[in-house]
């Protein structure tokens, strides 16, 4: 008789207790686990990032043009790294090119030659120090005169990995996660490198510092910087930094040392204004009498996009002219699909002028445009 039996346990009694046991904490381990899982607030946005991360990736991964430099595996990026990696911008998702921008060549030509050619043709600049692309690029300039576009183009001209930085996505409500996201954004660049951070009105993050910031947002600011400094020194990683602000006054004089290579896009000139009325009217039904010229002359102080907003509204014109004829036939009785299609006549010059007055005034009402510019006639 032995001291189980003495304790009135069988040796199968002690086993199934054993068993039993390890049974209940298996079970207890992986409830806990899963529930921590569900308590942890960034749980489902980090799968979601995760899952978008990978699709993104797949997607560069068989582009022809050989975006990814070389293949990457998604299991060397952290957590952080997916949420930032599922902002990857796919070029072939983008449908703005060169040919989109009218106007500004000579930009467009430098920002070819001095950051985009270093990328693609990394070996011609290796042997000398100077020759290096710039780690950062500002665009600035006045609102709707295309600085988002060009960023746009070249994410899809430049054929590198182009990361659209939300700065949303940096901000996050659990201190210290907003620094940790900050550092795999050049993590993450470096892994990927060549490559491109582009942060849209980069005013509104990276603005002058001073004694009011909140604690979160001076450490986040610092903490870019450092990052973006050890770029710098790094003569042989590409990765650049592009921003595009509006408000170039506004930040901070450090970024602005650290962003060498700046562009002006400023309101476009008579010349200017002739080609981008062309490029937004050269797929549109316009009538004979249309003079581009004349109407370049008429919008000084108009940018690119109020140019497009005034091809718009004339060309609504013509829609509501329509719709009213149609209206007006059709309780005349007169029924034919043909001749409703003929009715929706082209774009004159008088819905041209008939916008132009409207936008004049309204901008002169704003404040957008000086009033000694607006000249009715
Ligand atoms: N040079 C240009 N050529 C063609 N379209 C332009 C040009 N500049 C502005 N636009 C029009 O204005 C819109 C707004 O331009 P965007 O680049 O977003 O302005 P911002 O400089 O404020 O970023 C564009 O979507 C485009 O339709
Ligand atoms: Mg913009």
């Amino acid at each position: 008789m032995n001291v189980a039996e003495g304790a009135g346990f069988s040796r199968y009694e002690v086993l199934m207790l054993v068993a039993r046991l390890s049974f209940v904490t298996a079970i207890g381990f992986f409830s806990m686990k899963w529930i921590m899982n569900q308590l942890d607030p960034n749980n489902s946005q980090k799968r979601k990032a995760k899952q978008k991360a990978k699709e993104q990736l797949g997607k560069l991964a068989k582009n022809d043009a050989a975006v990814l430099a070389r293949p990457i595996d998604l299991e060397q990026l952290t957590d952080y790294e997916m949420m930032i990696a599922s902002h990857l911008v796919d070029p072939k998702d983008i449908r703005v090119s060169w040919e989109n921008i009218a106007g500004l060549e000579h930009v467009i030509q430098e920002l070819q030659e001095t950051v985009i050619l270093p990328i693609q043709r990394k070996e011609l600049f290796e042997d000398s120090q100077l020759t290096q692309p710039p780690k950062g690029v500002l665009l600035h300039g006045p609102p709707g005169c295309g600085k988002t576009l060009i960023a746009k183009a070249t994410a899809k001209e430049a054929k590198t990995c182009f990361i659209n930085l939300d700065l949303s996505l940096l901000t996050d409500k659990w201190y210290g996660e907003s620094q940790k996201l900050t550092a795999a954004v050049f993590s993450l660049a470096v892994k990927l490198q060549p490559c491109i951070i582009f942060i849209d009105e980069i005013d509104s993050f990276l603005r002058a510092r001073n004694s009011q910031d909140h604690e979160a947002t001076a450490m986040m600011k610092a903490q870019f910087m450092s990052l973006w400094d050890g770029l710098i020194t790094d003569s042989s990683c590409t990765v650049i930094v592009m921003g595009a602000t509006n408000r170039p006054h506004d930040l901070d004089r450090a970024i602005l040392r650290r962003m060498p290579a700046t562009f002006h896009i400023g309101l476009p000139n008579e010349e200017q204004r002739i080609q981008i009325l062309e490029l937004i009217l050269v797929n549109e039904p316009v009538a004979d009498d249309i003079n581009i010229p004349q109407l370049a002359r008429m919008t000084d102080g108009f940018s690119g996009s109020d140019l497009q907003e005034l091809c718009r509204n004339a060309s609504v014109y013509r829609v509501r002219d329509y719709i009213r004829n149609s209206h007006a036939t059709r309780s005349g009785a007169s029924s034919d699909d043909d001749v409703y299609h003929d009715a929706v006549r082209p774009i004159t010059m008088d819905d041209l002028t008939t916008s132009l007055r409207k936008m004049k005034t309204s901008k002169v009402h704003t404040g957008t445009l000086s009033m000694a510019k607006l000249d009715l006639d």
